[in-house]
């Protein structure tokens, strides 16, 4: 499920990078479906890099799916010419690195699909430091676990406040079942960690707990 919603906001047509691609799924699916008209599967790994190859071989799409042994944006050559680049599955400073340092990579006309597993803040910081604006978010929940989709594309980024980093700007307002109940669940396990905290025998940096309670304010702020 969390793949085919990434793969809904994938544009019709789109010169595909999928970066960090490891079984190639992602692509594969979608030129299958003939989603896309061509994709390059950026895998920086030897193990997944070859189960990339085995399965765009397997499906017979060796012609449209270039798989490449590579580190990050390293993977997309001026050529190729992407249009759209998806960077999933990976934690979201991780994603920002990847973007900030592959940055010359970019022509500015790509979509970028992103899901993050955790560290979203960052990667929205990012976004709107580099000149992007937020088009898509989601939150989906699958094997107990909450992922979030942003898509975001080049042109007149808006300054989003600190809790619009944090909660991402179009879920505040959308405020979806899911994004309910992520934060919920977030709010339950900052409150844990201030009780522990409460409770622990060597004292806790007064920073890292004054930064908790931020987080639990904010978040019981935006259930009230
Ligand atoms: C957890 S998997 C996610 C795979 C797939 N994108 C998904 O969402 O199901 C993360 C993959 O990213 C790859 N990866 C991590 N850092 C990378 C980088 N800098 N460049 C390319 N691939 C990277 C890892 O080797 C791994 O195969």
């Amino acid at each position: 499920m969390r793949l085919e919603r990434v793969a809904a906001q994938v544009p019709q047509g789109a010169r595909l990078a999928d970066i960090g691609s490891d079984h190639g799924y992602l692509p594969v699916a979608l030129m299958r479906r003939g989603a896309i008209a061509a994709a390059v599967a950026g895998e920086v790994a030897r193990t997944p890099f070859h189960a990339a190859e085995r399965t765009v071989r397997d499906n017979g799409l060796d012609e449209s799916i270039t798989v490449r042994l590579a580190n990050g944006l390293e993977a997309i050559e001026p050529n190729d010419g992407i249009t759209a680049i998806s960077l999933c599955g990976m934690g979201g400073e991780t994603i920002r690195d990847i973007l900030d340092s592959g940055k010359a990579r970019l022509n500015g006309r790509e979509r970028l699909i992103l899901q993050p597993n955790g560290g979203e803040e960052p990667l929205r910081l990012w976004l709107m430091d580099n000149g992007y604006r937020i088009l898509h978010e989601e939150v989906l929940r699958e094997n107990r676990f909450d992922y979030e989709i942003i898509v975001a594309e080049r042109g007149e980024a808006p300054a989003y406040s600190d809790r619009e980093l944090y909660f991402g700007p179009l879920q505040m307002q959308a405020r979806s079942p899911a994004f309910l109940d992520k934060w919920q669940r977030t709010l339950r396990r900052r409150q844990q960690t201030l009780s522990h905290f409460a409770r622990a025998r060597q004292s806790v940096p007064e920073e890292k707990t004054g930064e908790i309670e931020r987080q639990a304010r904010w978040i019981a702020e935006l259930l009230a």
